[in-house]
């Protein structure tokens, strides 16, 4: 991963690759954003009028490269769009750094080292241009070049695209400043842990099992003194798992449940996540059509931001106790397949009968809500690609969020906002719930078609205790990028949620979760 630096040397003296500068869009033209006065002085004052007459607005998402002046260690100046200039006195908002230092970042692949003089006004500013850059510069390339890979090592390093940028010095922070620091390190610990997502979320589903995605969730938390706990299929069966057990009987890679323990001492509030990871949705026996399921290895999105944020929290060391819990299957349709129509009997004890195979999140995670419910956290969150509905009502960026309580859902949505995450309050309408009526078992797993990513919302709710905090969040959109990357988003896994998990527990371990 590209490496990040604080550095108190000016523009002009890093010996770097090129220098990163903000451009704004001002009434009349591009205005160059503070923290590059030394690349402006060195040109004059006129860095400003060079940027336009080579066609630079300063909107967002744009790049514009300039030589150094004479006398810069660096050869290169790359001015970064930040869209519109903000009023006079008014700082950037630092979702507005992220995206430009990602956007950077991203055409930066190939650069062995950058100096970063974009705007930095609050530590806030330094978190969000460290994780725009480590977030933008992100690449998946386990899998290119492989004939190259095949005849060595060396071949390897000109097969492909080209390597991501090596590292970004930040010029405007200080380095003395505690505070500087601690942004920068959290911004490392936090975007390691997203990428590492990324990395799980893009493997295709023949290379991660539920087998071997509990492996790999087990070394991450041997690595940073979590205890882990995997429940294989025999447990699961004899522990009366239904809902893992019916979604994933079909398949010979089999369900596990993976418990993720991170324990603080002096930590006064406790949190469960629990992450959907359907590490492949055919849709089972309701199998999906062709079209609809070439990207369905993105099914475990909400199981990897847990364990980003699980591991985040114990990386930071947060003073919080927070339970992640892994609901691990793969979605296959077989001659052993749960078939529609099959009465599953869950681990809370209630029995549900399929109606619609293809809807198997909502089952996994009603056992591992269930299980997770018994050790009374302050607080559930569940995380999930749960619905195409929400994709419908919320668009590709939004994830939504569900909640039997008012002031948790609010304060997710408030956290999200501040992380930079787009988020938005959706209801559980009580008259959707006859729906989900069976003839002959409690519950059943489908009901309207209407507002069904609400429909899957309710469903989850009838498996929370009624005294117990929860909330649901269904990132079917946002998870995976399909279309091309923008700011510090790339294509495919993009992390979704882990942020805001984050934030959330930071909250509660400043306290304030009540
Ligand atoms: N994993 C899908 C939802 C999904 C679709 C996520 C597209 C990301 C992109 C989920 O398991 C599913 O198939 N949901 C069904 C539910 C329906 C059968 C009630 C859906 O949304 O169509
Ligand atoms: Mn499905
Ligand atoms: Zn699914």
């Amino acid at each position: 991963m590209t490496a990040l630096t604080l550095t108190t040397s000016g523009a002009a003296t890093l010996r770097a690759d090129v220098i990163v500068v903000g451009v704004a869009k001002g009434p009349a033209g591009p205005v160059v954003a503070a923290g590059a006065e030394a690349v402006d002085k060195g040109f004059d004052g006129r860095l400003a009028a060079v940027l336009e007459t080579l066609g630079a607005t300063g909107a967002e998402g744009e790049v514009t490269k300039v030589p150094a002046p004479s006398g810069f260690k660096s050869p290169v100046v790359l001015a970064v769009g930040l869209g519109r200039l903000p009023e006079k006195g008014d700082a950037y908002g630092t979702e507005t750094l992220r995206r430009a230092a990602g956007v950077a970042a991203r055409s930066l692949s190939g650069t062995k080292k950058a100096g970063v003089a974009l705007p930095v006004d609050a530590a806030e500013d330094v978190a969000a241009i460290g994780e725009g850059l480590l977030l933008g510069s992100y690449a998946f390339t386990v899998y290119r070049g492989g004939e190259k890979k095949a005849a060595g090592k060396a071949a390897a390093k000109d097969a492909g695209p080209k390597e991501p940028l090596g590292e970004a010095v930040l010029l405007g922070a200080k380095t003395r400043d505690k505070a500087h620091k601690a942004a920068a390190d959290r911004a490392i610990a936090l975007t390691e842990e997203i990428n590492r997502a990324r990395d799980l979320i893009n493997t295709p589903s023949n290379d991660l099992t539920p087998a071997q995605f509990a492996a790999i969730a087990t070394a991450a938390g041997k690595e940073h003194g979590i205890k882990v706990e995997v429940l294989d299929e025999k447990a699961l069966a004899k522990g009366g798992y239904g809902g893992l057990i019916g979604v994933g009987q079909g398949s010979v890679n089999p369900p596990r449940l993976v418990r993720l323990s991170y324990t603080a001492r002096g930590a006064k509030q406790s949190l469960a996540f629990v992450g959907k990871g359907i590490t492949y949705d055919s849709g089972g026996i309701s199998l999906k059509p062709a079209g609809h399921n070439e990207t369905m290895k993105l099914d475990m999105s909400g199981a990897a931001a847990v364990l980003a944020s699980v591991v985040t929290a114990a990386r930071l060391g947060l003073k919080v106790n927070v339970t992640g819990w892994l609901a691990l299957a793969e979605n296959m349709p077989s001659g052993s397949a749960t078939r529609p129509g099959d009465v599953l009997r869950m681990y809370s004890g209630k029995t549900v009968e399929v109606l619609n195979t293809d809807a198997e999140g909502r089952l996994v995670l009603a056992d591992a809500i269930s299980r997770a419910a018994e050790e009374n956290p302050d607080a559930i969150v569940d995380v999930a690609t749960l619905t195409g509905a929400m994709m419908l009502a919320l668009g590709l960026r939004t994830f939504g969020i569900m909640a039997n309580d008012d002031d948790l859902r609010t304060t997710l949505h408030e956290l999200a906002g501040e992380a930079g995450e787009a988020a938005w309050p959706m209801p559980l309408p009580a008259d959707l719930r006859k729906g989900l009526d069976s003839p002959i078992a409690d519950i059943a797993n489908m009901g309207e078609r209407m507002g069904g990513g609400l429909v899957a919302g309710i469903f989850l709710r009838e498996f929370v205790p009624e005294d117990t905090r929860w909330a649901h969040l269904d990132i079917a959109g946002p998870a995976f990028n399909e279309g091309a990357p923008f700011g510090y988003t790339p294509k495919g896994g993009t992390g979704s949620a882990i942020r805001t998990l984050v934030a959330l527990a930071e909250h509660a371990a400043a306290g304030e979760l009540d």
